[in-house]
């Protein structure tokens, strides 16, 4: 029985020619028309990218454990490649959409993503991840819901809605890449939207409508650039009840600080005077305030918003504070990270501790960011398949950096990757040397972000960790001269990119990537190259490796 069992799932997978896909759970198909456009959301005109027309691009609205199918047309003039931020892609970084992990998708062709939606219940979007295509659209919300069997913790919302807020420029995206390449900075940006709108368009019809008594979820992301966002709803307080695919304990908050990077679900109850209301969205820690609105409206709404908008909060302290009151929530019975269990994280025993420091340098008189001293560039053979195929050495050197960073002379410009021994369970410390605030995300994981204070870290601070009931999460922000430490088991094999989600930074190399080899080249732990995987650079029309065993 168990034999025919087995040979019944191999067939399956033979047959799909995929070995990603788990042929009994429900598929959700999509095909992509990626093209440029133009839209006027701050009053000129300007060339965005568009999804099958539309800007924002469409949600992705799964539930755990659908078979997602994606065919992406690209019919931009540069090569392309979308990556879904958060989603953990389990044995199969071939789908990470990161030029690391897999040739981008060359102008008018097409590749098809195939991934497995998780339980990982929760709000997160994708966007572009190749040049600054992310800073012109191309992003869109994507939702995983909870299936029928697994409970939430909350009673269902009458209606969810997608609200994704981010800093915006008028420049097309090769005007922001030409400052870039000349070693110059996007500057500030032109304005925040809300959902791609922001001004007349966003004021003059409501975004969002609420009935009156009912309750409604509010998934709120920063698909940004470059700049936090405090997010607020006129009169109505916000119950949190999930980040990035936790659920929380459910505190209410008036405003949330939201990092670049970051998601939010929040639950709004309709329970004041029925007229219409601002939601606001406006900028942190800059020198100029930007604010963007939009209308929610009571469907028996007898007057507009009021122009008082609510005050945001100011300087960073409050921000901290507000990270610290972040729990995960330990009864509800959802879904857990992987591998069972861990989330006993504070019991495990770290293998190995490494520091990521970000900062910035000046190389032949242009800006390059870097990590541990050193600048990542993207060649023309992605990481992972110059590994696959068996020979990295002719793309990249492993572990460039160190893991305690000395000082550093002069950066170095290189590929940068790390490998980490799988199924091991490490501390990663990012520490912000520079007066900026900082993003990082990590593909491939979630993990426990257990800390975050003002100084440099040091081993005797492991004493403050919350080793109880830190969320899981794959975003974590670190202050201006400050330090943030996130734990992990890293169970996924495959090549992730570990970013900062700063579009600026990220571009003059301040991401890296980690390899996670499977010790077995075995299935179970990690999936073929999909069939349909391009080839490109070294690897060009070379035959696929032998495949990996059962
Ligand atoms: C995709 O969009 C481009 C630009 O709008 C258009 O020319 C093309 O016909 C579209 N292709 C499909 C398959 O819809
Ligand atoms: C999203 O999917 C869920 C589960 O299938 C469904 O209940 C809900 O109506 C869908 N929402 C939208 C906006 O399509
Ligand atoms: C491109 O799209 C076609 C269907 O229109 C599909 O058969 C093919 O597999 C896709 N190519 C890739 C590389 O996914
Ligand atoms: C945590 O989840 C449980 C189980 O669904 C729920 O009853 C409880 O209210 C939640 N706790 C908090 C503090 O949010
Ligand atoms: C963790 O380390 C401690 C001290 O070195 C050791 O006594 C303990 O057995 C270890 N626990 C596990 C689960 O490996
Ligand atoms: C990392 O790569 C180096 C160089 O190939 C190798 O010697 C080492 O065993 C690898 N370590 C892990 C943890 O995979």
């Amino acid at each position: 029985m168990v034999g025919r069992l087995a040979l019944v799932s191999l067939f399956c997978c033979l047959v799909a020619g995929l070995t990603v896909v788990n042929a009994e759970d429900p598929y959700l198909y999509y095909t992509w028309n990626v093209s440029y456009g133009t839209v006027t959301p701050l009053g000129v005109p300007q060339q965005v990218i568009l999804i099958n027309g539309q800007f924002p691009g469409p949600n992705i609205n799964s539930t755990s454990n659908n078979n997602v199918i994606v065919n992406v047309f690209n019919n931009l003039d540069e090569p392309f490649l979308l990556t879904w931020n958060g989603i953990q892609q389990r044995k199969n970084s071939w789908q990470d959409g990161t030029l690391g992990a897999q040739c981008p998708i060359a102008p008018g062709k097409n590749f098809t993503y195939h991934f497995q939606v998780k339980d990982q219940i929760g709000s997160y979007f994708y966007y572009p991840s190749t040049g600054v295509h992310r800073a012109v659209g191309g992003f869109g919300g994507l939702r995983v819901n909870s299936r029928l069997l697994i409970p939430v913790p909350y009673l269902d919302p009458e209606d969810d809605y997608t609200v994704l807020i981010n800093d915006w420029y008028t420049k097309s995206h090769a005007q922001l890449k030409g400052l870039l390449d000349s070693g110059k900075l996007f500057g500030r940006p032109n304005g925040v939207l809300i959902n791609g709108k922001s001004g007349k368009e966003a004021n003059s019809a409501p975004l969002f409508t609420m009935k009156p008594g009912k309750t409604y979820k509010y998934r709120i992301c920063n698909v940004g650039m470059k700049t936090t966002l405090n997010f607020r709803i006129q009169g109505h307080p916000m119950k949190l009840v999930e980040m990035e695919g936790s659920h929380v304990v459910q505190n209410v908050y008036e405003s949330l600080d939201v990092h670049v990077g970051q998601c939010y679900s929040v639950l709004v109850t309709a329970d004041k005077e029925p007229r219409d209301y601002y939601m606001v969205a406006s900028t942190r820690f800059t020198k100029k305030v930007q604010t963007a609105t939009g209308i929610i409206a009571y469907t028996n709404s007898n007057a507009p918003a009021s122009p008082v908008l609510p005050e945001a909060p100011v300087g960073w302290a409050w921000s901290l504070n507000q990270f610290r009151t972040f729990r995960w929530n330990l009864t509800a019975s959802a879904a857990r990270p992987n591998p069972q269990g861990s989330y006993h994280y504070g019991q495990i025993n770290i293998t190995r501790t490494i520091k990521i420091v970000n900062n910035n340098a000046k190389v032949g008189g242009k800006l390059r960011y870097t990590i541990n001293g050193v600048s990542h560039v993207d060649g023309a053979t992605p990481l992972k398949l110059a590994e696959y195929y068996g020979f990295p050495e002719k793309v990249f050197k492993y572990n460039i950096i160190k893991d305690d960073p000395v000082p550093e002379v002069a950066p170095i410009i290189a590929p940068n990757v790390a490998n980490i021994t799988f199924r091991t369970f490490v501390e990663v410390i990012f520490e912000n040397h520079e007066t900026t605030i900082q993003s990082w995300h990590l593909d491939g994981y979630s993990f426990f972000a257990v800390a975050m204070e003002p100084g440099k870290w040091t081993p005797e601070k492991r004493k403050n960790y919350n080793l109880l009931d830190g969320v899981s999460r794959h975003t974590i922000q670190v202050f201006p001269h400050s330090w943030s430490a996130v734990m992990l088991t890293f169970d996924n094999a495959g090549m992730w990119n570990l970013r900062s989600e700063l579009t600026e930074r990220r571009y003059l190399g301040q991401q890296m990537y980690i390899s996670v080899l499977s010790p077995e080249k075995s299935l179970r732990d990690e999936y073929n190259i999909p069939e349909n995987a391009e080839l490109c650079g070294l690897v060009t029309g070379l035959p696929k490796p032998q495949p990996y065993s059962i």
